[in-house]
């Protein structure tokens, strides 16, 4: 395989450099939202989409990376905004780093002791989770938030450390989100 590519940001037709797009759907991870009457009574109506993701195509040997496109809907459920699943990566637990490409929100990060905290996705912000901090990204935003995030290639996903932390306090609607976590601007020390 040739290691080498090059596609743009926007448009948004990353399929047709093909990219893998995968769908998660509000039933797909009901169970990490607070509010489990506001879930029963949205997935009475419908299922919504919470985001996409495209994985940018890449071989996967340890030297090298994780590229994905994440498409993440605005709306909450009760009064937490929509979010990623989040998690921490294990063998290697390597770093994350996200680029904003369009929207706003948050990547809440957070390690396996519980200290949470969050950074900045926004266009022109690159954010970077060190390993041991898992991470979830919230549109706090009323557009699409489009990020692109990249890790090590052949990292797992462990999404079970992450779903019993479930990175609370939880980015509430009203609530600024600096307020939330303990924010970083600059350097996590
Ligand atoms: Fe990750």
């Amino acid at each position: 395989m040739e290691k080498l590519f090059s596609i743009p940001l926007l448009p948004m037709d990353y399929e047709k450099y093909g990219a893998l797009k995968t769908r998660r759907v509000l039933s797909q991870m009901k169970g990490l939202y607070l509010d489990q009457e506001a879930v029963e009574k949205q997935l009475a109506i419908e299922d919504p989409v919470i985001y996409e993701v495209y994985e940018l195509p890449h071989p996967n040997d340890e030297t090298d990376l994780l590229a994905n496109i994440t498409v993440l809907y605005p709306g909450k459920i009760g009064d937490e905004f929509y979010m990623t699943k989040g998690h921490f990566h294990l063998e290697p637990d390597t770093a994350e780093a996200v680029i904003g490409i369009a929207g706003s929100g948050e990547m809440l990060v957070q390690n396996r002791e519980g200290v949470l905290k969050s950074l900045a996705v926004l266009p022109g912000y690159i954010s970077y989770a060190g390993g041991g901090w898992g991470h979830r990204v919230v549109n706090t935003g009323t557009e699409q938030l489009v990020f692109f995030a990249v890790s090590g290639a052949n990292i797992i996903h462990d999404y079970d450390t992450a779903a019993k932390l479930n990175f609370k306090p939880v980015m509430k609607g009203e609530e600024s989100p600096h307020e939330q976590g303990q924010r970083a601007e600059g350097a996590i020390k």
